[in-house]
């Protein structure tokens, strides 16, 4: 296998459950050196040991993003640890769902979605910059001080239903991608997203059959990603290979994105 990040050292948020676990392998597997955060301690903990079942090692410690105290203090750990970050993905987000529709819902339930997906990946990112990506030596035509990818997601652009704050959320994010790559970028630091659309996670399980088949027919290419789809995007963008790119939002949503209407109602 390639190993595009021998050397390097990695952040993956919300690195502890579904996709963000194989990123974590993406960049473990690749030669990086890998720390992650669930929310908690336990879901934290539950990840480590999932990874190491996939034969993955971490170094791993509880954080809320969106609480900038337990930031710093992520922060801390790593510069304890002595090898900097190169990398940072913000994959943590608050699915906001089940919180009703636009008339019933609380308002509040914006703000608490939007605390961990547009605070929350801001002010790691601002962390990130300034404790590591910074300190760095910089300039043009040298190597990158450091770079960030954002998990955004397709519903940015095309909305699903009862979403509104998640919706809204990735939308801020991929407006917020572009001004950081616009006012980082100087500073030789890229920040990109990947958009994905259906990945498949722990939740399908759940679902009805009938609803996964449905689900698998809007989508041209007839399945959802697999997270290992998500982690291949996210490691490019991550990589040299993506050198000159930055405020990108790159969609990897099986064709969803590309038709007005799904098969069966496309009469
Ligand atoms: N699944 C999809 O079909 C889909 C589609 C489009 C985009 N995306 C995006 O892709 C990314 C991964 O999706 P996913 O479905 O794998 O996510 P997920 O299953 O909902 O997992 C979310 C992750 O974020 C962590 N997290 C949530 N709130 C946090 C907080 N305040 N602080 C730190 N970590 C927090 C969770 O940790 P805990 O275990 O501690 O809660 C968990 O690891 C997300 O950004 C999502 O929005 C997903």
């Amino acid at each position: 296998m390639e190993k595009r990040f021998e050397g390097k050292s990695v952040l993956v948020t919300g690195g502890n459950r579904n996709t963000g676990l194989w990123i974590v392998k993406k960049f473990a597997d690749e030669g990086a050196r890998v720390f992650m955060c669930g929310s908690s301690e336990e879901s934290t903990m539950r990840g480590v040991a999932t990874l190491g079942d996939m034969g993955v090692e971490v170094d791993a410690m509880p954080c809320d993003v969106g609480d900038r105290a337990q930031v710093s203090a992520l922060m801390d750990h790593i510069e304890r640890v002595g090898c900097g970050l190169d990398i940072l993905v913000n994959n943590a987000a608050d699915q906001g769902i089940c919180l009703g529709g636009p008339l019933d819902m609380d308002p509040e339930a914006i703000i608490k979605v939007m605390n961990t997906n547009v605070k929350g990946g801001f002010q790691v990112t601002q962390a990130v910059c300034n404790r590591f990506f910074m300190k760095r030596p910089y300039e043009v035509g040298g190597p990158y001080r450091g770079v960030a990818v954002f998990l955004s997601s397709n519903t940015a652009q095309r909305a699903i239903r009862n979403r509104t704050a998640y919706c809204a959320s990735k939308g801020a994010i991929n407006s917020m991608v572009r001004t950081l790559a616009l006012d980082l970028g100087p500073l030789g630091i890229r920040v990109n997203a990947c958009a994905p659309g259906y990945i498949y996670t722990e939740r399908w399980n759940s679902l009805p059959q009938e609803a996964a088949a449905r689900r698998r027919l809007n989508c041209p290419l007839r399945q959802e990603a697999k997270g290992s789809d998500i982690a291949n995007v996210v490691a490019f963008l991550a990589s040299s290979e993506s050198g000159n790119m930055t405020g990108e939002i790159v969609t990897c949503d099986a064709g969803c994105s590309c038709q007005h209407m799904p098969e069966d109602v496309d009469m």
